[in-house]
């Protein structure tokens, strides 16, 4: 094939730089610290839903609108997402964008900051409890 490696170079990095900040490279401990600060006033970190979100207790490689209990919109069921570490971060980068007339509209513009958030979402494992929950602000 004729492509030359100079446009190829670029093209490969492109694939690989977004990769790079992957929930592999977050740091669990900000994450969680971000966590507390922007996403426990909807989510609880064990098995319980709240009104306003989603438990998010064994959410890494959870499908997506599945969870029972929560009304999830209907974008979100018919999403068929299925939460792996990329799959987290594009959402988490642009909730509306990736799903559609989904009611979570926070997004999470730093690249890093989600890989951290990612790394978080990750200890969240039913059979490792997480560690205490960040406080949420009182209903
Ligand atoms: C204002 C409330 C609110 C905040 C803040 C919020 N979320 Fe959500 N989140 C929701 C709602 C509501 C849904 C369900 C969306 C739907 O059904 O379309 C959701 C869904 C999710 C899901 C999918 C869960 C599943 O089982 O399908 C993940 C993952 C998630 N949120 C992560 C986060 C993270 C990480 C943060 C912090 C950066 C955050 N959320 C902040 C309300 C919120």
């Amino acid at each position: 094939m004729p492509t030359s490696p100079r446009i190829l170079a670029p093209l490969l990095l492109a694939l690989v730089l977004p990769a790079a900040a992957s929930a592999a490279d977050g740091n669990p401990a900000k994450g969680r610290r971000t966590f507390a600060a922007q996403c426990a006033a909807c989510h609880a970190t064990t098995a319980d839903n709240r009104i306003t979100g989603p438990a998010l207790l064994g959410v890494a490689g959870r499908t997506a609108g599945t969870l029972d209990g929560f009304a999830f919109s209907d974008a979100m069921k018919k999403s068929a997402l299925t939460w792996d570490a990329p799959t987290l971060d594009k959402y988490l980068a642009a909730p509306t964008t990736v799903v559609p007339g989904t009611t979570m509209a926070l997004a999470v513009p730093n690249a890093a900051t989600r890989a951290d958030l990612i790394a978080f979402l990750n200890t969240l494992t039913p059979a490792a409890p997480a560690p205490p929950a960040p406080a949420a602000p009182a209903k």
